[in-house]
């Protein structure tokens, strides 16, 4: 036992449970996000797809998305918001002690993105690595950071979700091109006092939905040749139907099952920023938990940006003032794996 725990313990200042033993709170410290200039407006699709601004604004919400420069890469996008969120919780990147990036689409298979990230922010002590939770890497992400903090590990954590989808995406299926674009958001994740911060979390998963979406080609499954570029297996395939219907069930799930285990009920909740894919979507989740008003989008202007989505709209409510510290905020995430999960937070960025 680390003789930190063990003192702890001693003293009676910390319980040894079934859990980790837990010292301290984390908060989120600082916020920052960065999206590319061009954007592609429903407009622009139509001239690429058999599609209408009308089909996507009435099915998605959607009006326009950000999209990379080709020499832009994903770790370019989230050193940018990594950056801007040190800058916000007044740290500079030598301070940082871990960088976890949450992404589908990294620079390269390895090493991670992550890595890059590390190298061109120059935060030269910081171990780094990548999660794998398709649009719910964020609150997966931010959730491990929790307990790494309120154990005692780290002291400052990068949490980044980051994503240049329009590298994955097949400009050319009119069923998912519409859908997704491309940025990064971050946040710094530091010690506070236990009852602030990141109160609780859940985290779920259920790999029999793996095909439902997927990248089919590419890893050691159906490894890159000739015959998996020809039949476009490297792009993102989607069942938009079933995706629709797991993605309600798992918004409504993950919120009810947090805000229970952290003894809350939803009239306690301030702000839902849930990820943000379709307004349908979150209209149907607000509806189901009773809070109309409450569920954060900004789909609109950004599409789908899979783990970029949840701090993107985080640092947009937090800068924008419709975050206010003492404010009790969800995040809920669903996405690929099939994963899909919440964190409730007590908001104290001050
Ligand atoms: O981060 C998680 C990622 N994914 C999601 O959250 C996606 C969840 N699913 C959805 O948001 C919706 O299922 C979609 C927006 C993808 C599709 O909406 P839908 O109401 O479920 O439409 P649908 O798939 O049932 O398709 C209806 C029709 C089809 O035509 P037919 O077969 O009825 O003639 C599609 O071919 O709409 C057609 N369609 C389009 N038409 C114009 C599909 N995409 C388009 C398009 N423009 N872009």
């Amino acid at each position: 036992m680390p003789n930190v725990f063990r003192q702890a313990v001693l003293t009676g200042e910390i319980a040894l449970t079934t859990k980790a033993p837990v010292l301290r709170g984390a908060r989120i410290a600082g916020t920052g996000s960065a999206v590319p200039d061009r954007i592609l407006t429903n407009f622009d699709l139509e001239k690429m797809v058999d599609t209408s601004d009308e089909w996507i604004v009435e099915r998605t919400g959607i009006r326009e998305r950000r999209i990379a420069s080709e020499d832009v890469v994903t770790s370019d996008l989230a050193s940018q918001a990594a950056l801007r969120a040190l800058d916000d919780a007044g740290m500079t990147a030598e301070e940082v002690d871990l960088i976890i990036v949450a992404t589908v689409t990294p620079d390269t298979i390895f090493p991670s993105c992550a890595c890059w990230v590390q190298a061109k922010i120059g935060a030269k002590k910081a171990a780094a690595f990548d999660i794998s939770a398709g649009c719910t890497g964020f609150v997966y992400a931010v959730s491990l950071a929790w307990g790494l903090v309120a154990q005692g590990a780290y002291d400052s954590i990068l949490v980044v979700g980051a994503e240049t989808l329009s590298r994955i995406v097949d400009w050319e299926d009119r069923n998912t091109c519409v859908l997704f674009g491309d940025g990064a958001g971050a946040a710094v994740v530091k010690p506070c006092e236990l009852g602030e911060g990141i109160l609780e979390y859940v985290l779920k998963s259920d790999g029999t939905g793996s095909d439902v979406l997927i990248i089919p080609a590419g890893g050691s499954g159906m490894p890159a040749s000739h015959e998996t570029v020809e039949s476009r297996l490297h792009y993102i395939k989607m069942k938009g139907n079933p995706v629709y219907r797991f993605a309600v069930r798992a918004m409504v799930e993950a919120t009810s099952e947090v805000l229970e285990k952290a003894n809350l009920k939803i009239e306690d909740v301030d702000l839902i920023i849930p990820h943000q894919a379709n307004q349908r979507l979150i209209e149907l989740a607000a509806e189901r938990l009773g809070v109309p008003d409450k569920l954060y989008s900004n789909v609109a202007k950004f599409g789908n940006t899979s783990a970029a989505s949840i701090p993107i709209a985080l640092d947009e409510a937090a800068r924008g003032g419709v975050l206010k510290n003492g404010d009790t905020l969800v995040l809920v995430g669903f996405g690929a794996g099939l994963t899909w999960g919440g964190a409730v937070l007590k908001w104290n960025k001050e």
